[in-house]
Parts: structure tokens; sequence; C-alpha cells
């Protein structure tokens, strides 16, 4: 089960915390592995640990630096993949970084810079993919492809002082989905996961203590929990999953389910517009003096 050797997988961001792990993973299960990173000081030095620590394993794989959100950078990285490999089959997208702050205090840099690099970080690397795919696929040549995004529960429950980082993690979901549809009909599956661990990005402020290691039994939140789902999804096995979306942490993956339409009003006068008394008249009763508004965020229940 599991088996991917022969295969070549692409993961962004993965010097450090949850893509090195993803790497790691799909190594074992015999992948090539082109780790992909950011080239300055300390994740680069990580990226060459993490090609270094795949090797000592006896698995395959070579470091290509660039900046996830760069479409020049993008098509290096997929033509260095291929000059080496010959092939791809796995992209993971998963690089990143936060600028946290409240919708009050957030700079246009602060905001622009994490919707680049997560929404933008998809984007380019998600098109040279599925275009990779599309064309071997309408030349006749086998298609394996596998496209793994990662978003966040910021984008269910929002997040108060990330307002960046979930409307990036949100839009990832939604383009994922798209690319889900057009893909399927190649073989193509595109998912998305929704991590909860302990990282660089976790490891400060309030998230530290909520992430903290145990002092003893079960690590819930050791990055390596979330490895497995990303090389199950990444396997033959796991043909038959496109479009869904993963919350993984610990020994735990909760499926999510897609947003549905609750209750509806249609205009008691008949089929015409609405007036703004009539919409009143008609959705008093649901948001009435008890309706409570919605604004429980994202917490960690326990395990
Ligand atoms: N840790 C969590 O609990 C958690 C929760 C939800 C989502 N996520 C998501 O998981 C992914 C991995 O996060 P992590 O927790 O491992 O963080 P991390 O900070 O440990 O790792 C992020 C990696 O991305 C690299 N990176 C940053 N900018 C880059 C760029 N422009 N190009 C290439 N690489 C770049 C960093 O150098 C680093 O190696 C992110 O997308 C994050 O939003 C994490």
């Amino acid at each position: 089960m599991g088996d991917l050797s022969g295969k070549v997988a692409i993961v962004t961001g993965a010097g450090r915390g949850l893509g090195r792990e993803e790497a790691m993973q799909l190594a074992r299960q015999g992948a090539r592995v082109v780790i992909n990173d950011i080239k300055l000081p300390g994740a680069e030095e990580a990226a060459q640990a993490t090609v270094a620590d795949i090797k000592a394993e006896g698995g395959e794989a070579i470091v290509v630096f660039g900046d996830c959100a760069d479409s020049a950078d993008s098509d290096n990285l997929f033509k260095t993949a291929l000059d080496t490999y010959g092939d791809i089959n796995i992209m993971v997208n998963n690089a990143g970084f936060c600028r946290d702050k409240t919708i009050f205090g957030m700079s246009d840099e602060e905001f622009d810079s994490v919707v680049r690099v997560h929404l933008r970080g998809h984007f380019v690397n998600m098109r040279n993919a599925s275009k990779y795919w599309r064309e071997k696929a309408k030349a006749g040549e086998e298609v394996y492809g596998r496209l793994i995004s990662t978003s966040s529960e910021a984008a269910i429950f929002g997040s108060a002082g990330q307002p960046n980082y979930a409307a990036a993690k949100a839009g990832i979901v939604a383009m994922t989905m798209g690319a889900a549809q057009l893909m399927i009909k190649y073989g193509i599956t595109c998912n998305v996961i929704m991590p909860r661990a302990r990282t660089d990005m976790t490891n400060t402020g309030a998230t530290a203590a909520m992430f903290a290691a145990p002092e003893d039994g079960f690590d819930a939140f050791n990055p390596e929990n979330v490895a497995p789902l990303v090389g199950y999804l990444a396997s033959p096995e796991a043909g038959n999953i496109a479009g869904e979306v993963f919350v993984v942490w610990g020994g735990r993956v909760n499926i999510v389910q897609r947003p549905s339409l609750d209750v509806f009003y249609d205009n008691p006068e008949g089929a015409k517009k609405w007036s703004v008394d009539g919409l009143h008249d008609s959705l008093s009763d649901y948001f009435n003096a008890e309706h409570t508004p919605v604004l429980d965020g994202f917490s960690v229940p326990p395990q």
C-alpha cells in the first residue's frame, strides 16, 4: 500500500516544519523528491538538511531553491525536476509564512505578502502541474498526478488576528476545488489538507502554548503526524479521492463537509424582487431576538 516507487514529488517549503516531514514521508514511500525552499539564511541550510536526511535513509532527493510564488522560479522548479527525474507526479503546495495583525492594524504590505506567498504560491505551481499533466494526457501518454494543497482551519472559522492568512487559505480551498473538477477527467486528483502542528509558524505567542509538546505520552502536534495523510493522498490507493478537504493532526483525520445551503425564504408576495421591508419581515423570523451571531473561532478541542 502507498507505494510511490518511480514517482516524482515536488514539495514547496520542505526545508522545515510540515513540508520537511511530508517530503520525508513521500521519500519513504519510494518517491524521488524535489525539495523547494527559499534561498535565505536558515531556510537554505534546512532544505539541504532535508535532502541529506532523505539520502541518509536511502532515498533520492534534490533541492531547487526559489520563491514558491514567483512564476519564473516555479518554471525553473518544474524544468529542473523534469531534467533530473524525467517526470512529475505529485505536487505538494505547502510553503508560506504569517504576518499576524488584526484587521485594524494590518498594512497593505502585510496583507499582500501573505496572500502572495500562500495563494499565488499555490497558483503558480498548480498551473504548472495541471498544464504538464493535461498536455501529457492529451498527447495520449499515461499520467499519474496528485495535487495536494495546504489550507488551514482559519479558512473555515476565520482568524481574528490573521485576516490576510485566513483569506489566502480560503482562496486555496476554492482554487483547489476548481482544479479538482477540471483534472479528474485525466485521473488527476486535487485535495486540501488543513493541518495542526508545532512548527516555526505556530511556535510563537498564544499558539506556542496551544501546540506545546506534552511532558509524556503522545505528542499530538508533532508535524510527523500530518505526513501520512499526504503520503496516502499521493498514493495509487487514493485515486478516487478528489475535491476533498481534511483537517489533520495527532491521530485524527477529520473530513470537512462541503458548505451547504441552509434554510431559504421566497418572497411571500410571489415571484418578484424583494423589498427591504419584505426581507425584514421574512428574515426576522430566523434572526430573531434569540439568534446569536456566529462568532466562534478556531480552537483546539481535546483529542
Ligand atoms: N503548523 C500549523 O499548525 C499549520 C496550521 C494550518 C496550516 N499550516 C500551513 O502548513 C504549511 C507549512 O507550515 P509550517 O507550520 O510547516 O511552517 P514553517 O514556518 O515551519 O515552514 C514553512 C516553510 O516554508 C518556507 N517558505 C516561506 N516562504 C517561502 C517562499 N516564498 N518560497 C519557498 N518557501 C518558502 C519556509 O522557509 C519554511 O521552510 C503552511 O502553508 C501553513 O500555512 C500550518
